[in-house]
């Protein structure tokens, strides 16, 4: 089953306007046009539009870190899937560890993004993943079933429009990436859960990230684990020096 990897940049809440512009520059020049790996980056929303400017002419694709589950309406401070769409926008990240457990988001609010985000047009990248405490207590895959519900949303044609992003949230930011066999299980887990929500045809074609600590020295490794199909990267897509070499693992890049 081929699986074309992607290589993702989060960018969370860093960089200026300028840096973020000079950052899509260089990764749109290190991606280029290809056909063995795609790249999305994934700026703050005020600068999504400098970002896209700078990515013309590559097939980077462009992404925001959220959207709200309502198209319009009086919801101050909140961003529409449909108005991302209409800025160029072409993926959305839901689900993220930092909007579940620092902002609070519920898994039906996030399966209500994702039902939304998928009618406005975008690419969805759900993201899933558990807390130190619960893999300690044996209840990773429970967690992980838990929250791939929200696939129940994903109509049936309309699955060639999501990703999924596994990232445990012990890993993320920390510098304890999940050793390969660690994401191994837990991404074949997350096959399972695809197929138990969607078939298992859709099951064999959707990629599935990892995302935590990745780094240019564990990103080849992580990425040779056969349902390990990409990268969800944080700290080191911030500057191209530690980017470019995380692309560059995918093998035949
Ligand atoms: P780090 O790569 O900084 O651990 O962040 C991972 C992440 O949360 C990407 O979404």
């Amino acid at each position: 089953m081929s699986r074309t990897p992607i290589i993702a940049g989060n960018w969370k809440m860093h960089l200026t306007k300028r840096k973020a512009s000079a950052l899509a520059r260089e990764i749109a020049s290190a991606q280029g046009v290809r056909s063995n790996r795609r790249c999305y980056v994934f700026p703050t929303y005020v600068h999504l539009d400098h970002v896209r400017r700078n990515l013309r002419g590559s097939d980077v694709k462009l992404g925001a870190q959220n959207c709200w589950h309502k198209k319009e309406g009086a919801y101050t401070g909140e961003i529409s899937p449909y108005m991302l769409r209409d800025m160029g926008v072409d993926v959305v990240l839901l689900g993220h560890s930092e909007r579940r457990h620092v902002l609070g988001e519920s898994d039906a609010l996030i399966a209500d993004k994702v039902k939304l985000a998928l009618k406005a047009k975008l690419e969805v990248m759900l993201c899933v993943g558990e807390k130190i405490e619960e893999r300690e207590a044996g209840l990773t895959f429970e967690v992980l079933a838990r929250q791939m519900k929200a696939l129940k949303m994903v109509k049936p044609g309309l699955a060639d429009r999501v990703t999924i992003a596994y990232e445990p949230v012990w890993a993320i930011g920390t510098g304890a990436v999940a050793t390969p066999e660690i994401a191994q299980e837990a991404h074949a887990e997350v096959r399972r859960q695809i197929a138990a929500n969607l078939g298992p045809d859709v099951a064999a074609k959707m990629q599935i990230l990892y995302g935590g600590s990745v780094t240019g020295s564990n990103a080849a490794e992580l990425l040779s684990q056969p349902d390990v199909d990409g990268a969800l990267v944080g700290g080191a897509s911030l500057t191209i020096d530690k980017f470019a070499p995380i692309l560059a693992a995918v093998q035949g890049a």
